[in-house]
């Protein structure tokens, strides 16, 4: 298994983006990269959970990560009576975090599933314990052969845009719009990455700069409004986007722009593919518009958050008028008729419910 290498003060270490250590569930502090790099502790079920609505962590596979390894907290801290009330109280608590990773459900459902399999609270404990790992261990696999299977996908020199961040830190390793990137680097190939900034909260500036910093790929952050730019003129070869949660007909719900992405691809002739672990996909949902959209603060919207050199530290500074108001939809949905591919964890599909349901 490849962990993240992360320069720290110039010396290398493997990192995962989150990971447990006896009752205690460890994060790569995110809200401070690209200025800082930290690693938080959280104690018990509830921080994690806060950790996880606050955005300590974010990304698919890593809230889901992030919501086993706080089930599996919440188990270890259930009293002996009353054991399974309390674990279900906590299910409902994590799962209240976030409403669009399908990842969190996915991982709460497997280990709530392996509580309730057990008699004695001592084995329970512990099964919810292993099945957390198990969850966080699988998830950096899939990334891992997100990376194999899409790869081949990108030839060399080739120029790719990608929108948000679904490299490492949104998982607990490799990622997944990233990982082919990755795993085409790490075959010797010159790849290129347009990365879209991603108002609000500006991951792909923020944390996808980052990461492509770490691993050494060329790229440029551009405005989120710049890509039609540069699609338009023949400078990408190739979208690849992560998703939050795929729905039975292909329909993907990411990160809000996402769909602009896809329609401004469709109409230059660029293939858009979407990469994403079977455990972001949601059979359950019939299409995009069941996907429960998360509706955030206005304030991000209407400030920015960065390093101030003025000051050293990080600050928020107002943009716009006092008595302006905002919106602010964290996803949006592309539709399946705009999206080539799937790069999966088993292969690379069609986004239709045909394809989708076989993969299971
Ligand atoms: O709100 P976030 O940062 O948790 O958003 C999720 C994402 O990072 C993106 O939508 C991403 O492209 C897919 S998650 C692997």
């Amino acid at each position: 298994m490849i962990f993240i290498r992360v320069n720290v003060c110039g010396v290398f270490r493997d990192y995962r983006t989150l990971w447990m250590k006896g009752s205690s569930v460890f994060m790569i502090d995110q809200p401070k990269i690209p200025h800082r790099f930290k690693v938080v502790e959280f104690k018990c079920y509830q921080d994690t959970a806060c950790a996880i609505s606050d955005m300590v962590v974010r990304g698919a596979g890593a809230i889901g990560a992030a919501g086993g390894y706080a089930l599996a907290q919440a188990a270890l801290e259930a009293p002996d009576d009353g054991f399974l009330e309390f674990v279900r109280g906590a299910e409902q608590v994590i799962n209240g975090t976030r409403p669009t990773a399908q990842d969190l459900f996915y991982a709460t459902r497997r280990v709530m599933g392996a509580v309730s399999g057990v008699e004695d609270t001592g084995g329970a404990r512990k099964a919810a314990v292993f099945e957390a790992q198990r969850i966080a261990d699988e998830n950096a696999h899939a990334g891992e052969m997100i990376g194999k299977y899409g790869e081949k996908l990108i030839k060399d020199k080739m120029r790719v845009l990608t929108h948000c961040n679904a490299g490492w830190l949104a998982f607990v390793d490799w990622g997944s719009a990233l990982a082919p990137v990755y795993a085409s680097k790490r075959c010797g190939r010159n790849v290129f990455v347009y990365v879209d900034e991603t108002r609000p909260r500006c991951q792909g500036a923020r944390l996808t700069a980052w990461e492509l910093c770490q691993e050494g790929v060329k790229h440029a952050v551009i405005a989120d409004n710049a890509s039609g730019y540069y699609m338009r003129r023949g400078d990408v070869d190739i979208v690849i986007v992560g998703a939050d949660r795929v729905a039975c007909n292909g329909d993907v719900a990411n990160k809000v722009g996402t769909y602009e992405k896809a329609v401004l691809a469709h109409e230059n002739g660029i293939p858009f593919y979407v990469a994403a672990p079977r455990s972001t996909v949601d059979l359950s949902c019939k299409c995009g518009d069941d996907i429960p959209i998360e509706e955030r603060s206005e304030d991000e919207v209407l400030s920015m958050f960065g390093w101030s050199d003025e000051f050293s530290r990080m600050m928020t500074v107002r943009v716009a008028p006092q008595d302006s108001h905002a919106l602010n939809p964290a996803f949006d949905v592309t539709p399946a008729k705009y999206i080539t591919g799937i790069i999966t964890d088993a292969g690379i599909v069609k986004a239709s419910e045909k394809s989708l349901r076989k993969l299971f």
